[in-house]
């Protein structure tokens, strides 16, 4: 049976590249899954930055997207990772399990260690927090407290799924079979929607496009996508075209078809833009009405995260039962 898992990390507000990546993809493993998890990795954003108030919005807005968006929070357990304080418990006692050497290899801190190379620091460590290089113990954590055996995480994320494996391995090779291990679940077909100036769309290169917005800035994003200086009437090419990768990423092959007629034809960049403006306010629009009612209503939002909270709860503890009980931190007269 397969027990669906995964989490956001709360450190931003939904882009487009998050909705095709991982929002959209999610939900429908989601449809296809007996029981599911869906989490906000809150403890995990200090990682990224240390902005209270940017943990504390993204939180809502995050959960008001994922609400948003069509999940339903009576199939799937929602919750906070922070209200599940057992994830932290087990992410210690899994880090005692855990050879430095693994994180060693982690690609996040090595990249890190990278960037310090490149500036020729001796210090090859230098501003690299502990928090960084123990990440992936607290992802395990996440996953293996509640039994879950499919993950779909994005490309980036499978190191650390195989790491998960490692380290549930070796705590059922020292104290007996207590961890099912976990498979990434990866949508490789997926293209990958790029940022406005064709770069991978992120935050910090400022490059994204809001989700929920109004339709105006909608508009606006999208015609900062970047485009070549061709002009209506002459011919265009779909090859290196970042205006097209975001055709391939809201429409199927037939309807694609379509479009590269429009390019061979020279259409006019600007046509092309209000096509695609179409094309996603119409398939975000519905769900942007949710959104801003869920953002103008957080009690509602903490009710349904309470609700989840105390069936994960309920489910991590039993868990952390049977893991206290294996490791040896139990009563001492038996009971
Ligand atoms: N590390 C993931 C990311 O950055 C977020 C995350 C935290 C996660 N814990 C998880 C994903 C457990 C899947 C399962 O995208």
């Amino acid at each position: 049976m397969s027990i669906l898992l995964t989490g956001i990390t709360t450190s931003g507000t939904p882009h487009l590249g998050n909705y095709i990546g991982a929002m959209k993809p999610a939900l429908e493993f989601i449809q296809d899954s007996k029981e599911s998890f869906l989490f906000l990795a809150d403890y995990h954003s200090l990682i990224k930055q240390q902005d209270p108030s940017l943990t504390h919005d993204s939180s809502l807005k995050i959960a008001s997207a994922w609400l948003a968006c069509g999940l339903d929070p009576n199939k799937t357990c929602f919750y906070r990772q922070s209200k599940i304080p057992q994830i932290l418990e087990l992410n210690w006692v899994l880090s005692n399990v855990t050879s430095k050497g693994l994180l060693n290899r982690a690609h996040a801190y090595k990249a890190a260690q990278d960037i310090n190379k490149s500036n020729n620091d001796n210090d090859l460590d230098k501003g690299i927090s502990a928090g960084l290089f123990n990440y992936p113990i607290l992802m395990a954590a996440d996953i293996l407290i509640f039994n879950s055996n499919k993950v779909p995480v994005g490309s980036d994320q499978k190191q650390h799924l195989e790491m998960t494996r490692d380290i549930a391995a070796r705590f059922n090779h020292i104290y007996g079979e207590t961890f099912t291990l976990p498979e990434a679940m990866i949508s490789d077909d997926l293209p990958l929607l790029l940022g406005t100036d064709g770069k991978k769309m992120s935050k910090s290169y400022k490059n994204f496009i809001e989700l929920f917005s109004t339709e105006k800035q909608l508009q606006k994003s999208i015609n900062k996508i970047q485009t070549d200086s061709l002009e209506p009437g002459e011919i265009k090419s779909t090859k290196d075209s970042i205006l097209f990768n975001y055709f391939q990423a809201f429409l199927d092959s037939t309807e694609l078809k379509l479009i590269e007629k429009k390019y061979v034809e020279g259409a006019g960049w600007g046509d092309l833009k209000k096509l695609l403006f179409d094309l996603v306010n119409k398939e975000i629009s519905l769900s942007r009405d949710r959104y801003f009612n869920f953002i103008a209503d957080p009690t509602k939002v903490e009710e349904i995260l309470q609700e989840g909270e105390k069936r994960a709860l309920k489910i991590a503890e039993e868990k952390m039962i049977e893991i206290r009980e294996k490791i040896g931190i139990k009563s001492l007269n038996g009971k």
